[in-house]
């Protein structure tokens, strides 16, 4: 057997074992299919994840980047609770409408807020109309502009707080310094980000899977 369907075979299995995906989630990804959204979102074992770092983390107010169908941000308003807060952002109208219709299905559309627009622009109005900090952010929009994200998060957040990324590892191509592509340079550079500013601490981890060879990286704010 090749290596990548014993991946997905082992994810399959400690999903059906670990992983309690309610109809409002499986509808959240087959209404992603329908729409002709890419198949991107993160994998059930990868929400019931970010569900529980933002549960360790005591995270009431969460700030993701790249809605898609909504599916992350699912588990994450579960993860906050019902007096929790998220705002996710997303650039693409479609995709936003979309989510919408599965955040309204799981019923947590109501401590929800889908801002579309370019995440650059709107986390740096975020930043500008000086909103309470966020207790987790997850980087999950274009890997390209992750330093710019990382640097825009820090005016965003307040000791304690934590920093996820998704797709660190790229399948592998994250390790290749002269690597031409825009996502792997962005990555390179959130991580290094990660590993020298004195306000944060953090570290990074290879995930194999139902979505190939990649990683999380994740980082506390001291
Ligand atoms: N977090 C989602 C998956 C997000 S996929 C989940 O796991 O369920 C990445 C999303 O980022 C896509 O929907 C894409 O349209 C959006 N995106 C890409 N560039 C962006 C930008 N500059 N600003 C905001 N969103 C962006
Ligand atoms: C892509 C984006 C993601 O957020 C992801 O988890 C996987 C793939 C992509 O743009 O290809
Ligand atoms: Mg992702």
């Amino acid at each position: 057997m090749d290596p990548e369907t014993q991946w997905r075979d082992v994810d399959s299995y400690l999903v059906a074992e670990t992983v309690a995906e309610d109809d409002a989630l499986v509808a959240a990804r087959a209404s992603a299919r329908e729409h002709g959204l890419p198949p991107i979102e993160v994998a059930p074992n990868q929400g019931a994840f970010l569900s529980f770092l933002a549960q360790v983390a005591g995270a009431r107010r969460v700030l993701e980047l790249g809605t898609l169908a909504g599916y992350s941000t699912i588990w994450l308003a579960r993860a906050v609770g019902p007096h929790g807060h998220v705002t996710t952002v997303e650039l693409d109208p479609r995709h936003a409408e979309v989510a919408r219709q599965n955040l309204d299905r799981a019923g947590v559309a109501a401590h929800v807020d889908v801002e579309v627009g370019p995440a650059l622009d709107v986390v740096a109005r975020l930043a500008d109309t000086g909103v309470e900090p966020y207790d987790l952010v997850f980087l999950d929009a274009d890997k390209a502009s992750m330093p710019a994200y990382l640097d825009l998060a820090m005016r965003l957040v307040r000791p304690g707080s934590v920093i996820v990324g998704d797709n660190v590892v790229r399948g592998g191509g994250v390790a290749d310094p002269g690597s031409p592509d825009p996502g792997v340079q962005g990555v390179r550079g959130f991580l290094h980000a990660i590993g020298t500013d004195p306000r944060l601490e953090g570290t990074a981890l290879q995930t194999v899977g139902s979505k190939g060879w990649d990683g999380f990286a994740v980082a506390r704010v001291r």
